[in-house]
């Protein structure tokens, strides 16, 4: 038998849908929220607002794009956690609505664990056990994942994302919300050894990023006191030392944690690892210590809902189904709710 699933994700600032069958993405439609931009960040009442807007536009492109129709569908998935209540509702509800009206199941899928499930949607597939690096606006975290099914956190950030830092730093610096790809953009242009930043190390394999935030703050506040002009004309500077800083700090509990299991095999996952000095530097990981990297197609990085899709496909053939009283889980977490 053939299977046929419609995935939707609705957890933070983009409406996307995709349709995958037999464990290939036929589409993978975004519609993202420029609404966020003039506010410097999300306003989760805008999102969900936006989300009621996109959804059924998003929907019927996918099944046009995949050439697919309602009645072809085994089985209706969504985010259900982490994320923005407001946001993840209009997903949730949406889902269960239509699999209801066609009377097939329901499938509730955990958005980190989404992301990493991206490794394979395309070749080459990591084999298990690997280790994912799981970067992003909300997370930061080092999962041991052991099966498709199966994933452990071995290590998290205690407070701020480091997909955060870049947009808070992006704030300061003046530049437009999501901020992320910009300081990308001038750190490439930028010399990484321009400026210092200090930066904590944190027991295990966990990771901390408001030290490092504050010392932005504190160093960008000092510099444009002596000359207003500071920032203008050393952004790309500022930026290449900042992307620097940030990547050292990931990488240095990555190589911990690979040096310590011994597991060379390692993915990166989620919005920032769309970033060009982090995947520069896996590239060498590659070259210099041998191992095996996984480096996610740029469509698969940032929220989408082909990852949602892979996640699901795995679900369905385990039988992991959810029941009608699926509500969002805004606090999900790899291994349970908080
Ligand atoms: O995974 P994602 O789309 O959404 C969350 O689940 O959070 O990640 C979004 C994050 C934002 O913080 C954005 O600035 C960051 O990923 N990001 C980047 C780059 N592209 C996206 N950060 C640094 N460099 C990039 N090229
Ligand atoms: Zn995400």
């Amino acid at each position: 038998m053939s299977v046929t699933l419609l995935a939707i994700e609705s957890s933070c600032d983009e409406t996307a849908a995709a349709v995958i069958q037999d464990g290939n993405i036929l589409c993978n439609i975004v519609a993202s929220q420029s609404i966020h931009e003039k506010y410097g960040g999300i306003v989760p009442e805008l999102a969900s607002r936006a989300h009621q807007q996109h959804i059924i536009p998003v929907v019927s492109q996918a099944f046009l794009q995949a050439n697919i129709q309602k009645k072809d569908l085994n089985a209706v998935a969504c985010t259900t956690g982490p994320g923005l209540l407001g946001a993840l509702l209009v997903g949730v509800s949406f889902s269960k609505a239509l699999a209801s009206s066609l009377g097939i199941p329901v499938i509730k899928v955990n958005h980190m664990k989404a992301h990493i499930l991206a490794h394979f949607i395309d070749e080459p597939r990591p084999a298990f056990p690997f280790i994912c690096m799981t970067v992003s606006g909300g997370h930061t975290q080092l999962v041991l994942v052991k099966s498709h099914l199966e994933m452990d956190v071995i290590g998290e950030t205690q407070d701020d994302a480091v997909g955060e830092a870049f947009d808070k730093t992006a704030k300061l610096l003046g530049l437009p919300y999501p901020g992320g790809p910009l300081i990308d953009k001038y750190a490439q242009l930028g010399n990484p050894n321009a400026f210092l930043f200090p930066t904590v190390d944190m027991p295990g394999y966990n990771y901390s990023f408001s030290g490092i935030k504050t010392a932005i703050l504190y160093f960008l506040k000092k510099n444009t006191t002596i000359d207003p002009d500071f920032i203008e004309k050393n952004l790309n500077d500022i930026c290449a030392s900042v992307q620097f800083a940030l990547v050292d700090i990931l990488m240095r509990k990555l190589k911990r944690a690979v040096r310590e299991t011994g597991i060379t095999r390692v993915a990166i996952a989620g919005g920032v690892s769309a970033n060009s000095g982090l995947r520069k530097t896996m590239e060498c990981m590659r070259e210099e210590k041998g191992w095996e990297v996984f480096i996610p197609d740029f469509q698969y990085c940032t929220d989408n809902a082909g990852m949602i899709a892979m996640a699901a496909y795995y679900q369905f053939i385990n039988n992991d189904f959810a029941g009608w009283d699926l509500s969002p889980e805004p606090r999900l977490r790899i291994g349970g709710i908080v």
